[in-house]
């Protein structure tokens, strides 16, 4: 193909942090009007590559070839003024700012003449892109009070309010449920039509089959190569990114539930759920399914002492308990790994030694301390366990990759084995091999008698993981199946509101 044929070149990119080469001589050729998957293991370099394209990062050697002219954008601003947007890994918008002004950032429309800020207008136009997305939300709602799944649709929607040329879609589809992910295809299908081209980065492979023309891998910072779709199955991708061949499976379920570690009766919390009642029983893995927005990250949050129930009551190995704060919480032996990291997961400014250890502090406050030597011996368990990829367990977290922050997040409350541990979305953004990894380890814990709650969006995921499924609509729940009646359909059925109240 003609070099004119190809809107992007990214040639012999090379990105060092210190001791690590997280880009070495990297080659990315991006074509008009197709969609080109990136795929690879956390910390392979995918986001690295981004940052560098749209020029938050200064790569070390390499050149960008743009419209076929050399080009170095000063930053992403820059970069999308140029016709390349991006939707970061991490969420950018501004949690004070409204949705509007989030969308329009920095261009918001003007009075001509007067210069002001044209509100009417903008909000306006905000609606008309909110509609587009099928989002019901008042454009000057402030972000800070949606749900993650739509400040998702919301970046989404913010980088094509830009007329882009190329779009750049960093694991857009990590907090998106089936139905928001086909509305996010149909969107792509329809800029492939108009020419726009598409970088697509995902862990999830059936999806990067369904939606890629051609799929790039990246392992270890390098290029292994790139394929047309036809070429390749998936599993000769998962070999490329991983270099070996891996098992796809569930660990087998863990026979017979123990007693009822956690009761609850009738949870409340206006608007958001409501007369929520179930079991949890030591060495089961109960999967919470549901739409996002359904309320299941609150029923997990008033159970974990962030947000006071209304009404109901919690019973812990039969007695009754008024869960204070988190701190309260994890004394009593509950554990809680939320959905958003960023915000109430990790100390990104410390190291992965100390985020780890920091709940089995906490659970062990009567002593409110541990040897260095037992820390460092645990975070290094977990870092191999977790094949979480940092130059050692002193790195602090915010160097770490997207997913492998995510692994020490896990690994923290792996780390204490609470009686009652809750996993909000546990494997977003984790890639295949540690994503069997969790699992396993998450039957590991059932079997030594935790009871374990999952909430998680994946349908594959609750119906591999899970020995029962609590389905939730709209703050209450629609119904209760054991692992073997459950079907994808029969989920997404509740799920949307049309089961008839089943025996929960
Ligand atoms: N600011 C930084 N400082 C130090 N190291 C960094 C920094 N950003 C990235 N790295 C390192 O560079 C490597 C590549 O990281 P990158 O974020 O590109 O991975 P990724 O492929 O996007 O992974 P994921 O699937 O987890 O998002 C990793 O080893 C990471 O720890
Ligand atoms: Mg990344």
């Amino acid at each position: 193909m003609p070099p004119e044929d190809y809107i992007l070149r990214m040639e012999g990119i090379h990105k060092h942090f210190g001791g690590v080469h997280a880009l070495r001589g990297v080659d990315l050729f991006l074509r008009r009007g197709e969609v080109l998957a990136i795929v690879g293991e956390n910390g392979a370099g995918k986001s690295t590559l981004v940052e560098v394209l749209c020029g938050n990062l200064r790569p070390d050697a390499g050149r960008i070839i743009y419209e076929g002219r050399p080009v170095h954008f000063a930053g992403a601003m820059e970069a999308a003024f140029a016709g390349i947007s991006v939707v970061h890994q991490e969420l950018s918008l501004v949690p004070e700012l409204s949705v509007a002004e989030n969308i329009f950032c920095a261009r918001e429309p003007t009075i001509p003449i007067l210069g002001f800020v044209d509100r009417r207008r903008l909000y306006r136009e905000a609606a008309e892109m909110l509609r587009r997305f099928d989002l019901d939300i008042p454009p000057s709602t402030p972000v800070r009070r949606l749900p993650v799944a739509i400040q998702q649709m919301i970046e989404i929607a913010k980088a094509l309010s830009l007329d882009c040329r190329v779009l750049v879609l960093d694991e857009p589809t990590s907090t998106l449920t089936e139905h928001e992910i086909r509305y996010l295809f149909d969107i792509i299908a329809r800029l492939k039509a108009r020419g726009v081209a598409v970088i697509y980065i995902s862990h999830r492979i059936a999806e990067v089959f369904e939606i890629a023309d051609r799929i790039m891998v990246l392992r270890d910072g390098e290029h292994v190569g790139t394929r047309a779709k036809d070429e390749v199955t998936p599993d000769d991708v998962v070999r490329m990114m991983v270099g070996r061949a891996l098992g796809t499976g569930y660990p087998q379920r863990g026979g017979l539930a123990g007693e009822v570690v956690l009761r609850v009766e009738g949870l409340t919390r206006e608007p958001r759920f409501r007369n929520i009642s179930f079991e949890l029983r030591a060495g089961e893995i109960l999967g919470v399914a549901g739409l996002v927005g359904a309320g299941r990250t609150e029923i997990a949050r008033a159970i974990f002492g962030i947000d006071r129930p209304q009404a109901g009551a919690i019973y812990l190995d039969g007695k009754k308990i008024q869960v204070r704060d988190p701190g309260h919480a994890i004394r009593l032996g509950i554990g809680y790994v939320p959905e958003d990291r960023k915000e109430q997961g990790l100390f990104l400014g410390l190291a992965v030694r100390t985020n780890i250890g920091a709940a089995s502090l906490q659970a062990n406050a009567v002593l409110g301390f541990m040897s260095p030597s037992r820390e460092q011996r645990m975070a290094e368990e977990y870092v191999n366990r977790l094949r979480i990829r940092a130059p050692s367990v002193l790195t602090t977290v915010s160097h770490l990759s997207g997913g492998n922050q995510q692994k020490v997040l896990l690994a923290k409350w792996l780390a204490i084995r609470p009686r009652v541990l809750i996993v909000d979305e546990p494997t977003r953004g984790v890639d295949v091999g540690a994503k069997a990894e969790v699992h396993s380890i998450l039957r590991e814990l059932a079997r030594a008698g935790t009871a374990v709650m999952m909430i998680s969006s994946e349908l594959p995921e609750i119906l591999g993981a899970s020995d029962r499924i609590l389905v939730i609509h709209e703050g209450e729940a629609s119904g209760l199946l054991s692992a073997d009646e459950a079907t994808e359909e029969k989920i997404m059925f509740l799920a949307a509101g049309r089961g008839a109240a089943a025996a929960c």
